[in-house]
């Protein structure tokens, strides 16, 4: 792996494509996309779960918001079988029911479970509730406390072989993390490592970023907008740069952690014109002068 220094990252904001010789950011019809290391194309912008399903607003609104997404190019959406106790991955069901084919989905199984049999079992759980006969990702979701992370590789290869699952990732691996599933055979298939990444918390740009980019394992940012409450938006600079730009301030934040072209952001919204705002990233490519406003805002 080649060193890159803290300054060489400290452009990043700027310059991250060309200080890392990473790919073009790619569009297509409905936006930015993201290619994984295996050919497949997903939206750079999709959405996350982790609190619908739960009664914060009623159902058939978080699921209108979801659907909503959808139809705007988010069709990327992850879950998991913990978020709710598998509400979340209920709710998605109803909302793809018709449309499966349309979506990129991700769901992740619970470390306490990541054992042959209980990686077995959660997927097939997963996949009834969420009313399909395979997801297009399948991450696991914490490293800790994982007795045999080779045992998940296997497992996770053999659901992949048998059509259940199309790919898998990893969530929350740090670089000694992913060097230890980089000596398990197999696990350089691995197609994600999803962590959190927002303007607010920029600590994977250290290393964890970069080890990603130099192993072509895509980056999924989880929080964007700095997790529940979305404190970023609230953040006074990026509302001035925001209304200044005739942006929203999620679009802002949204196409700032897609910028590179290795990233897809999953933010999180039950309200319809929250999903409307976070769909305008798709199609937001933000100028230097912005990226170097939000650096000094926001520091590498
Ligand atoms: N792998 C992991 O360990 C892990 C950990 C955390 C999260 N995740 C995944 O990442 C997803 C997103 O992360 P997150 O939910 O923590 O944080 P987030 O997406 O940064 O923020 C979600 C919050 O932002 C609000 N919001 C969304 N769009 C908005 C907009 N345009 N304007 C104003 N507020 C807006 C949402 O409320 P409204 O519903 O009111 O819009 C919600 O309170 C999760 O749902 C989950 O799928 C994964």
């Amino acid at each position: 792996m080649h060193a890159i220094t803290r300054r060489r990252f400290a452009v990043c904001g700027v310059g991250l494509i060309s200080a890392l010789g990473l790919p073009n950011r790619a569009t297509s019809a409905v936006g930015q996309t993201v290619s994984l290391s295996d050919g497949a194309v997903v939206p750079a912008v999709g959405q996350g779960s982790a609190r619908l399903g739960q009664g914060r607003r009623p159902a058939e609104e978080e699921e209108q918001a979801m659907s909503t997404g959808l139809s705007l190019g988010m069709t990327l959406i992850d879950t998991a079988e913990v978020y709710g106790g598998g509400k979340a991955e209920q709710l998605i069901g109803r909302v793809i029911k018709d449309r499966r084919d349309q979506v990129f989905l991700v769901s992740k199984v619970w470390p306490s479970h990541a054992t042959r049999a209980g990686i077995q079992e959660s997927c097939s759980a997963s996949l009834a509730r969420l009313g399909t006969d395979h997801l297009d990702l399948y991450l696991l979701h914490w490293p800790d406390r994982v007795k045999d992370l080779a045992e998940v590789v296997e497992t996770f290869e053999q659901l992949r072989a048998g059509g259940r699952i199309r790919r898998w990732g990893v969530s929350n691996f740090g670089v000694a993390d992913m060097e230890r599933l980089w000596r398990i055979p197999g696990g350089e298939h691995c197609a994600t490592n999803q962590v959190p990444y927002s303007l607010a918390d920029r600590k994977v740009e250290r290393a964890v970023l970069p080890w990603c980019v130099q192993h072509r394992v895509a980056v999924m940012a989880y929080s964007p907008l700095g997790g529940e409450g979305a404190s970023v938006l609230r953040n006074p600079t990026v509302q001035r740069i925001a209304s200044s730009q005739g942006r929203s301030p999620a679009a802002l934040a949204l196409a700032w952690a897609v910028r590179s072209g290795s990233v897809i952001a999953i933010p999180e919204s039950g309200s319809v014109s929250h999903v409307r705002e976070n769909a305008a990233a798709l199609t937001l490519t933000l100028g230097t002068d912005e990226l170097r406003q939000l650096d000094e805002a926001f520091p590498a």
